[in-house]
């Protein structure tokens, strides 16, 4: 009998070995979790406020992370491993700055040198020690698929309701558990905003990261809202190349990353700083002239399903500011949310159609942007399609997930099923020209802009005044 146990662990360690070759994407170990244990692991940890969030670095070399701890124990360092028994780990120091709160301190560290396809361990210097080493996998860099989800808003509409917030972290645990699951070489996460309700909760962010899963995926984070309902974002993430601006006032703040051929640019939409928006999509661009794709990213639903465009701040204020950007820096996909609806436009340029973006079709070289607009995890409402809409989902009870996937000339954007993966909608984008802006052109069209600009100051102050009057944002 011990022979034929020996023969069986043999064999299985045989297959062990070789499943590391047959499935070399396979990045995030099984985390499912049954509600009753989501809410087991809720119970005991949403005390902490010590959890920490990895975020995407300024490059796909690099990776943030933010965590707060005791005042009397901050060290803001990171150890780095290839071994899980953190042997020949590169130790990485940060800032700890002043936290929201008057007991704790904001640890905050860039972690560099990442190689691709590589598996690493990392560990933060919690308040009692190092804390329990964390697995991150590296994916290839050329060629890669990162995921959008948006309006994950824990805690939904409601304020200070442990219920809800425990209630819309499971159903966010259970959105990345099914798709990091059928997608295992996802890079990274980008959300389109609203990562929380009140803008003010600790408890809120806490849920936020309590899924295992987001101790190994870095997020890029966009501010909704929601979020700017209060402070809280600025002490619970760490995104790179933070754009402070000229007139960006509280909590407003851009910022932009690199990730292989691809520049991601992020608006905090809720300014209406035109200037400040153009001039981070200048900075953003010129940095990055080799960039073969320019991803934007905004809260509120530009070209979305249902009524967003219906909506005058969106459809007027915020697509008059945004809309003329999109189109001087060659913007070729935009990611929204807010509405709630997920949806898909039609090649859009200069406000108007310009092309089907059939669902299901591979388009070489076309005119016009196209712009995508996330469901959410706190709720789901039913939509209807517009002019501008090449795709609605009509299934208002279901999250959903986007992949988008970089390989060679072509990007897929394709929207699947939260609860099954279903695939609801594709595109695919091939591009085989140089992505330019037009040095000719950029400085006639930024005159006009100039009138958006001095109107969107305008807006941001008397924005101001209105949002002190009703005590914060809607
Ligand atoms: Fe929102």
């Amino acid at each position: 009998m011990k022979k034929v146990f020996k023969f069986i662990s043999v064999i299985l360690s045989v297959l062990f070995a070789l499943q590391a070759f047959i499935v070399p994407g396979f990045a995030f170990d099984s985390m499912s979790l049954t509600e009753e244990q989501w809410q087991s692991r809720y119970d005991s940890l949403i005390e902490s406020n010590t959890l920490p969030l990895l975020c995407v670095g300024a490059d796909e070399t690099q990776l943030n992370i933010t965590w707060h701890t005791d005042k009397n124990a901050a060290y803001p360092e990171v150890k780095l491993s290839k071994k899980s028994d953190m042997s020949d780990a590169v130790t990485f120091k940060g800032e700890a700055v002043e936290s929201e709160n008057d007991y704790q301190l904001v640890c905050r560290v860039t972690m560099t040198g990442i190689e691709e396809n590589t598996t690493y361990f990392y560990q933060y210097h919690s308040g009692n020690g190092w804390s329990k080493a964390a697995k991150y996998e590296s994916k290839s860099f050329d060629s890669y698929k990162m995921m959008v989800v948006g309006d994950v808003q824990i805690g939904g509409q409601s304020t200070d309701n442990p219920d809800e917030q425990s209630r819309i972290g499971y159903v966010w645990q259970s959105l990345l558990d099914e798709a990091l699951t059928k997608n295992p070489d996802i890079s990274f996460l980008l959300s389109p905003g609203d990562n929380t309700s009140t803008g003010k909760s600790a408890d809120e962010w806490q849920t936020f990261m309590m899924p295992t899963y987001a101790q190994s995926l870095p997020m890029a984070l966009a501010i909704g809202n929601h979020d700017k309902k209060g402070m809280a974002y600025n002490y619970y993430t760490n995104m790179p190349n933070e754009y402070y601006g000229e007139y960006f006032e509280g909590l407003d703040r851009d910022f932009w990353f690199r990730y292989g051929d691809v520049l991601y640019l992020v608006f905090d939409a809720t300014s209406g700083s035109a200037a400040d928006h153009r001039a981070m999509a200048e900075e953003a661009v010129n940095a990055n002239p080799d960039a073969k794709w320019r991803i934007a990213a905004m809260h509120q639903a530009l070209y979305g399903a249902g009524y967003s465009m219906l909506d005058s701040e969106t459809g007027i204020l915020l697509n008059g500011v945004f809309q003329p950007i999109f189109d001087m820096y060659d913007i070729d996909l935009v990611l929204t949310g807010h509405s709630h609806l997920q949806g898909r436009s039609k090649f859009i340029k200069n406000g108007l159609v310009v092309g089907a973006a059939k669902s299901g079709k591979t388009y070489t070289n076309p005119e016009g942007i196209i712009y995508l607009n996330s469901n959410a995890c706190c709720d789901t409402s039913k939509t209807w399609g517009m002019p501008h809409c090449a795709y609605t989902f009509k299934d208002g009870d279901t999250t959903t997930y986007t992949t988008i996937e970089f390989d060679g000339d072509s990007m897929a954007v394709k929207t699947f099923r939260g609860d099954n993966s279903e695939l609801l909608d594709s595109i695919t984008i091939v591009k085989t020209k140089e992505n330019t802006v037009d040095d000719f052109l950029l400085p006639l069209k930024k005159i006009p802009y100039a009138i958006v600009e001095f109107l969107g100051l305008a807006y941001m102050r008397i924005d101001a005044v209105v949002v002190k009057i009703r005590g914060g944002h809607f």
